[in-house]
């Protein structure tokens, strides 16, 4: 399973990366906002500022919602790098876009997922990834891991190619349930990637450790 970093803070790209388990970024409109991104020259340079932070998939959200301005800009975002995904809302005239940017070899990832006939429209598409929210789902009070298990499930019986790459993740053991029932990517804030560290028994045992090795 592959980790990126659901984020678009630098310092803590920054930090992921450096514990080199990562492979790509997504971002959104609203973790855009949350580090004062604004304009379109700052919101260009900061996805220039992620691509060279990491070799890997980044994700660069478009924010217009009809087809002919999501191909628009989708095309800026994907001239930024070769290696930006570009992210595509799941609504009708998303699905027609990410078809587009597959016709014409641009990567896309669909965005805003909740149900498994959204998963199926979306690698009808092509899309190179799909994202089901997680946390979200269980906000609602559902189980949003079952979403995981049911789509790649649906995509290894009908052989879609497309990536679920599980988002909306909000701590260690859904990273833990998303790898087991067979996610392909997770995107984590980097509290939930540090948490996977996380064990009482080895604080003790190092601890422990330590402490003998001062009588070696
Ligand atoms: C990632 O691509 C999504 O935008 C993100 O995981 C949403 O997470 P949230 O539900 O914590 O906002």
């Amino acid at each position: 399973m592959k980790f990126f970093i659901d984020t678009a803070n630098l310092a803590q790209i920054k930090e992921a990366n450096e514990l080199g388990i990562l492979d790509g970024v997504t971002t959104n409109p609203s973790l855009m906002a949350k580090e004062g991104i604004k304009g379109e020259d700052n919101i260009i340079q900061h996805y220039k500022d992620i691509c060279e932070l990491v070799d890997g998939d980044i994700s660069a959200e478009v924010l217009s919602t009809d087809y002919a301005s999501m191909v628009e800009e989708g095309k800026k975002l994907a001239a930024i790098h070769p290696n930006i995904v570009v992210k595509v809302p799941m609504i009708k005239d998303g699905i027609k876009a990410i078809k587009w940017f597959t016709d014409n070899g641009i990567k896309t990832n669909c965005t805003l997922v909740f149900s498994a006939g959204q998963a199926i429209l979306a690698a009808k598409a092509g899309a190179t990834y799909v994202s089901p929210f997680i946390g979200r789902i269980d906000d609602s009070g559902w189980e949003g891991s079952e979403l995981i298990g049911q789509i790649a499930n649906i995509y290894s019986i009908q052989g879609f190619k497309t990536e679920i790459l599980a988002a909306s993740i909000r701590n260690a053991n859904h990273i833990i349930k998303c790898a087991e029932l067979g996610a392909d990517v997770c995107t984590c804030p980097l509290d939930s990637i540090l948490g996977l560290l996380k064990h009482p028994l080895t604080d003790i045992g190092l601890a422990k450790f330590l402490e003998d090795a001062k009588k070696m």
